[in-house]
């Protein structure tokens, strides 16, 4: 099979065109284009992701990108869009495109949840790999600008939410944190990078005579859910600069990030402790946290578990895990014949994961 997928939802214009091979281990993925537009640079000077020029350069975009790809549109049996969640505006750009190239080429249309794009990239490695047959059950731990959560998949397709941000998302409070240390959009590289700088173990300035003192707080580290909130954790951030106003500030990227992965790191074990998961998976832009990909790895070691890491250019928003996720519900036959098509995919901002 081979799926030409569309992604749209945030400010990476993104288009993929994979083939799926099933074999008796697994599927077998290829990528056979991949392509990626990102427009932080448009975004930059306003701090964040404004929908309307997201969709503006959506719009630019899509055409150019899809020029790339079109010796491979011959070969292609479905086309696959994120329908959300996202921004509304944006969505419906790849959802208006994608409908054109399913009219034009008469290829069914497969709408994808942009979170199982997520999940599945914790698979992806260089532009050929496999999604073996007996992953499940797969916990995923997907933490974006948008979402942070615990997820259970038991099967393709079906999820369970175990725990998710009552507030912030990580990479949301990543950004906010670095709006307030001035440093550009998006924040959660920046961060890391100044972090890094920070850490400097023969001197560490936080040390209370032999002690360790966390500047900042662990929300929800010790409740006994699976959810999380970061919105304290900023607003102690935010006094903590107001009252110091002269402080390193790679001293409070490294506090902060470390705050962050240790919530993050704990509820992770906590869930595997409670649901005993075969496979233990991160996705989602923060995944190319350095910190966290480490932590994480390593408290999971620990205790005879491997974390599945995305190779950091599948970590941010693309294309090609859309149409991985895509492969599994054109095989299961959950999408929509061309004639209908028009009817049934719309744009929904606040899509959740398909629970069962
Ligand atoms: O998945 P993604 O590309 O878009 C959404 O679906 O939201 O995630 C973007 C988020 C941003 O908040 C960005 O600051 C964060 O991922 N991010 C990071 C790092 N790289 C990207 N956060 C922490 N450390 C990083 N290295
Ligand atoms: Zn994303």
């Amino acid at each position: 099979m081979r799926i030409l997928a569309i992604e749209t939802s945030c400010d990476e214009t993104a288009i993929a065109v994979l083939k799926i091979k099933n074999t008796r281990t697994g599927e077998n993925f290829s990528i056979l284009s991949a392509q990626v537009s990102s427009q932080v640079s448009i975004h930059r000077p306003f701090g964040g992701v404004v929908p309307n020029l997201a969709k503006r350069e959506h719009i630019k975009n899509l055409p150019i990108l899809f020029k790339k790809v079109l010796k491979e549109i011959t070969a292609v049996d479905a086309i696959a869009v994120t329908s959300g969640p996202g921004l509304e505006p944006a969505l419906w750009t790849g959802i208006n495109f994608a409908q054109e190239l399913v009219k034009k080429y008469n290829l069914p249309l497969v709408p994808v949840n942009h979170l199982e794009g997520h999940i599945y990239s914790a698979f992806m490695h260089g532009d050929k790999f496999l999604i073996p047959k007996n992953i499940f059950p797969l916990l995923t731990l997907i933490v974006s600008g948008g979402h942070t959560e615990l997820v259970l998949t038991k099967k393709h397709l079906e999820h369970k939410i175990l725990g998710e941000t009552l507030d912030d998302a990580a990479g949301e409070a990543f950004d906010k944190v670095a709006r307030m240390l001035e440093l550009p959009y998006p924040g959660g590289p920046e961060i890391s990078k100044l972090a890094k700088k920070f850490h400097n173990p023969l001197n560490p300035p936080y040390l209370k005579g032999d002690k360790y003192e966390k500047l900042f707080p662990r929300p929800m580290i010790n409740s006994k859910d699976l959810n999380f909130s970061f919105s304290g954790l900023k607003t102690s951030v935010l006094y903590y600069l107001r009252d110091n106003p002269k402080t390193d500030k790679a001293l409070v990227a490294y506090e902060f990030e470390q705050a962050v992965v240790d919530v993050l790191v704990s509820k992770t074990l906590k869930a595997i402790e409670k649901y005993n998961p075969k496979t233990v998976a991160l996705g989602g832009g923060v995944a190319a946290n350095d910190k966290l990909r480490e932590e994480l790895s390593r408290k999971l070691g620990a205790i005879g578990h491997t974390l599945l890491l995305p190779e950091k250019q599948f970590t941010g928003d693309n294309a090609a895990m859309i149409a991985v996720a895509a492969y599994f519900k054109a095989k299961a036959k959950k999408f929509s014949k061309p004639s209908a098509s028009r009817l049934t995919i719309k744009a929904e901002g606040g899509l959740k994961l398909t629970e069962k």
